[in-house]
């Protein structure tokens, strides 16, 4: 008779499998992922509606580190300004910027920008259909690869980022203090659902992110596990602020924008220099402006 440890709030029964499950555990496991997705899946997200590779690439790398509702908003728009791998290589580095604001974390539209141009200039405008090759893009870490292979070509890549963690963790290692993704990876492999990775994908993600809202975050459990910095008083908020600024002038003299943002001016001329070196802004005689 089949053991139950946990009943979620989702309404799945967890079969009693710590950290070495059983083919049958697995396989119970996986039909209570498929049955939580065709219940509660997110179906309606934009970026599930495409196997378009390069519009995955910019959703996958949007959502890595944006929440998805803010990702729905901003997404169609920047789609429409760049409609094509193309339009994005040949685009302008500041008018890159300025579609990517409110998603935060700036630099993954610098890193956007140069994958577009080293697709259309090395890959003839095809997104390459391999994780390996796509882990040495810019901005792109070998869970992203595996995540763009796994959306826009239907590739049974295995591979674990948050939300599916999060999903392994509550599973398999319920009494565990630590787990360690090299334990999650063969689990995450056993359980892949080789016929269609993509829409098991979307219900590892989807379930974690439910998980999330229902139960303590196991991921502190996880060695991989780094809390997001606050963002009040941060120096990604005053990145942030600057690059706003500067968006829509053509150059801003460094009192100005001081003046503008009412923070210390050592750390405003500490986070510029920085800004400077990372590639977003230049600085002339007239001030700073961003990079064309
Ligand atoms: N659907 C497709 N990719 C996703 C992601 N990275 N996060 C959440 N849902 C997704």
């Amino acid at each position: 008779m089949k053991k139950t440890t946990q009943v979620l709030l989702t309404g799945i029964e967890l079969p009693d499998s710590p950290g070495n499950p059983t083919d049958e555990a697995i396989a119970e496991f996986r039909g209570q992922v498929r049955v939580f997705y065709e219940r509660h899946g997110r179906h309606d997200m934009l970026w599930r509606h495409t196997d378009d590779p390069y519009r995955i690439l910019i959703s996958e790398i949007m959502l890595q580190q944006t929440q998805v509702e803010r990702v729905a908003v901003k997404y169609p728009a920047f789609i429409a300004a760049f409609p094509d791998v193309e339009a994005l290589a040949r685009a302008p580095q500041c008018e890159v910027i300025a579609a990517w604001q409110g998603m935060g974390y700036n630099r993954r539209a610098i890193s956007l920008k140069k994958c577009a141009e080293k697709i259309v200039h090395d890959y003839g405008g095809t997104v390459p259909c391999d994780p390996q090759v796509l882990a040495t893009f810019p901005g792109i870490g070998p869970a992203t690869a595996s995540s763009i292979c796994a959306f826009a070509f239907n590739l049974p890549v295995v591979f674990i980022e948050t939300n599916i963690r999060r999903v392994f963790i509550h599973f398999f290692f319920p009494g565990a203090d630590t787990v360690t993704d090299k334990e999650i990876l063969p689990l995450a492999d056993r359980a892949l659902d080789r016929d269609n990775p993509r829409v098991w994908y979307w219900a590892l993600m989807d379930l974690g992110t439910e998980l999330k809202k229902s139960i303590p975050n196991p991921n502190r459990k996880s060695t991989a596990y780094v809390k997001q910095a606050p963002f009040a008083g941060s120096d990604r908020r005053i990145r942030g602020m600057i690059l706003k600024f500067l968006i829509g002038t053509s150059s801003s003299r460094e009192k100005a924008i001081i003046d503008h943002l009412r923070e210390e001016p050592v750390r405003v001329r500490r986070i510029l220099a920085a800004l400077e070196k990372e590639g977003f802004i230049r600085k002339s005689r007239a001030g700073y402006r961003l990079v064309e």
